[in-house]
């Protein structure tokens, strides 16, 4: 068990020279529907993850599957335009390669996006919520396994995975857009499956404010590793049975099309300005 490490050091030598030649300033991940976000003065490099060594090709719609560094405001980015994730049944180093691939440029600073399903019932889909904490419900997470140098200690503290500094950048991005925001606790729960009803009613009563199938172990590998996380939700559907009908990628979709400019006006903030 444990991740296989040289999985990330044949990304690093594929990756162009560029990558390493100074940290990037700030890294971010787009999730579902956060695809188009990104607004580049220059792109120094730009690979889909096809082409990437080990990697494949991203598999969920919604997802675009490339890499590209950039810059903007005299900053430069790290950015993955979407993510592997755990259902998909690849093991933990393509869904913490973002994170791994970060650490070796020497970034400091990761904004994880995504799609989620609204519990709190103050949500509806279109509002955005920043992470301030999260529930595993998965039981299990990238850093099982050998201790890995730089991988932090045996038994990494997650006291405040997302940082407060990082927190308020996200609010100050939304207040200057006169978005009304809360700060809510994310559940992880492994998919594919969307939840049932008696599932959400459960994360409900133990704090849960948003659920989906991304995220945490990323910012669980990056906080382990000494990098400041910031995490972004969009509510793209009420949760299973709050939901007045079945739920689908499609309307998960449907509901962040509609919030392009503003999510690509919040993520472009955090980055000039985190
Ligand atoms: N549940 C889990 N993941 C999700 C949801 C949901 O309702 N919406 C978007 N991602």
């Amino acid at each position: 068990m444990g991740m296989n490490v040289k999985f990330f050091d044949s990304i690093a030598e594929f990756l162009p020279d560029v990558c390493f030649e100074r940290p990037p300033d700030a890294a971010i991940v787009l999730g579902s529907g956060w695809a188009d976000a990104l607004k580049a003065d220059a792109t120094l490099v730009r690979i889909p993850y096809a082409d990437i060594p080990g990697l494949g090709a991203a598999t969920v719609a919604g997802h675009t599957g490339e890499f590209w560094l950039y810059e903007r405001a005299g900053r430069r980015i790290a950015a993955f335009c979407g993510r592997r994730h755990w259902y998909e049944g690849v093991g933990w180093e393509a869904v913490v390669f973002p994170v791994e691939t970060l650490r070796r440029m020497g970034g400091q600073k990761l904004l994880l996006t995504n799609a989620a399903g609204g519990i709190n019932p103050a949500l509806k889909p279109g509002d955005f919520v920043i992470l301030k904490d999260h529930i595993n419900t998965v039981g299990i997470n990238p850093m099982i396994g050998p201790v890995v140098d730089g991988w932090g200690p045996r038994f990494p503290d997650m006291t405040e995975v997302y940082t407060k500094h990082l927190r308020d950048v996200l609010h100050g991005a939304a207040n200057r857009r006169g978005l009304r925001v809360m700060e809510g606790i994310y559940a992880f729960t492994s998919g594919p499956v969307f939840e049932t009803p008696a599932e959400i009613r459960a994360y409900s009563h133990v704090g849960a404010d948003v659920v989906g199938m991304s995220t945490v172990p990323e910012s669980v590998f990056a906080h382990a590793c000494g990098i400041q996380v910031a995490g972004l939700s969009l509510v793209s559907n009420l949760a299973a049975g709050i939901s007045p009908r079945p739920l689908c990628h499609e309307e998960v979709l449907a509901a962040t099309n509609g919030a392009q400019a503003v999510m690509a006006g919040l993520v472009d903030d955090f980055i000039v300005s985190c």
